[in-house]
């Protein structure tokens, strides 16, 4: 958007092709820094779209013997015209290869993390706590402190999930020490399962979107998240089942964790899931998920549904497909 310079006199026309407008006899500097624009030119705003897809480089680089110890972002700013790396506008998430007994350490200015553990076993710590962990565990720590991961006897392999583009957007810091919204929180893979057997023994009615077990935490326990911001949820799809289609105004960046013949409907396109890919679900689209498949599917969805909630615009609805 160019800027133009001061003046009075605007051609006739309309608003929307207006430039951005300054001060005509500015008396300082804080008025000369002043904009005005209008509802023609403002609210018209297009943003590139958050992209329907599935990140399987990343994943196969991860796992991949022959990767050094690091990080390997899903990194989509550019095409969301963005200045920090993001996955989603809120959330960037990223895979970790930990050669045995290396460690790799990182500060992230998030107000927390939130951890997958797709292979190996180790031990992460943080301040005085230290989190072992084993394959198929879920995890999350606070932000802003150094967390330094070490692999145990065997490579291990991380997803981990920040909203760090949603401080950055803000340009704010990480909470300060003892300041973030989470502790230390631990969700082993055994207790996940037998979260899981217990929603499919106690049944549900149809009116409710899936069988998705929500991670929280004492801390957290009155919004049910983990974080203020993001909602973590492993959710199952049995043998041949259909979630039901619906929408939301929350994106989902979901890691695939189990599903053969699997895939999901994003606005009537069919997408099939990619071993250990992290899949974007762009937001208001209309999805399900159908596991063709005969084992029970699962993945872990992270949304920043959290915003959504506190701002009470959620927006979920079920929904018919629209044809393609
Ligand atoms: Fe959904």
């Amino acid at each position: 958007m160019t800027v133009a310079t001061p003046t009075s006199a605007v051609k006739a026309g309309s608003i929307a092709e207006m430039p951005a407008q300054r001060a005509l006899s500015p008396k300082s500097e804080a008025e000369r820094r002043a904009l005005y624009f209008n509802t023609g030119n403002a609210f018209n705003l297009k943003l590139p779209i958050v992209p329907d897809m599935s990140f399987t480089v990343e994943p196969a680089r991860a796992l991949d013997k022959n990767t050094p110890t690091g990080f390997i972002a899903c990194d989509r700013s550019a095409e969301m015209a963005m200045p920090y790396p993001a996955t989603s506008p809120l959330v960037l998430a990223r895979y970790a290869r930990i050669r045995a007994r290396e460690s790799l350490g990182a500060n992230f200015q998030a107000s927390g993390v939130v951890f997958y553990v797709i292979a190996g076993s180790g031990n992460t710590r943080c301040g005085s706590e230290t989190v072992a962990w084993n394959e198929g565990d879920v995890f999350v720590l606070p932000g802003g402190q150094e967390l330094t991961s070490t692999a145990g006897e065997q490579d291990a392999v991380l997803w981990i999930v920040t909203n760090e583009p949603q401080l950055a957007f803000e340009n704010l810091r990480a909470p300060a020490q003892g300041q973030a919204p989470t502790d230390a929180v631990h969700f082993p893979a055994d207790e996940i399962e037998r979260q899981i057997h217990t929603l499919y023994e106690v049944g549900r009615g149809n009116d409710i979107a899936g069988s998705a077990l929500i991670f929280s935490s004492t801390k957290q326990e009155g919004i049910r998240n983990v974080l203020p911001t993001l909602t973590v949820a492993m959710n199952s799809l049995p043998a041949g089942a259909t979630q039901r289609p619906h929408r939301h105004n929350s994106v989902a960046v979901s890691l695939v964790i189990q599903g053969e013949r699997c895939s999901s409907t994003i606005d009537g396109r069919l997408k099939p899931w990619a071993p250990w890919a992290t899949t974007i679900t762009p937001p208001t689209s209309v999805h399900s998920h159908h596991n063709g498949g005969d084992k029970m599917a699962k993945f872990l969805i992270i949304q920043d549904g959290g915003i959504y909630y506190y701002t009470r615009a959620l927006g979920f609805e079920f929904a018919e497909h629209p044809t393609a």
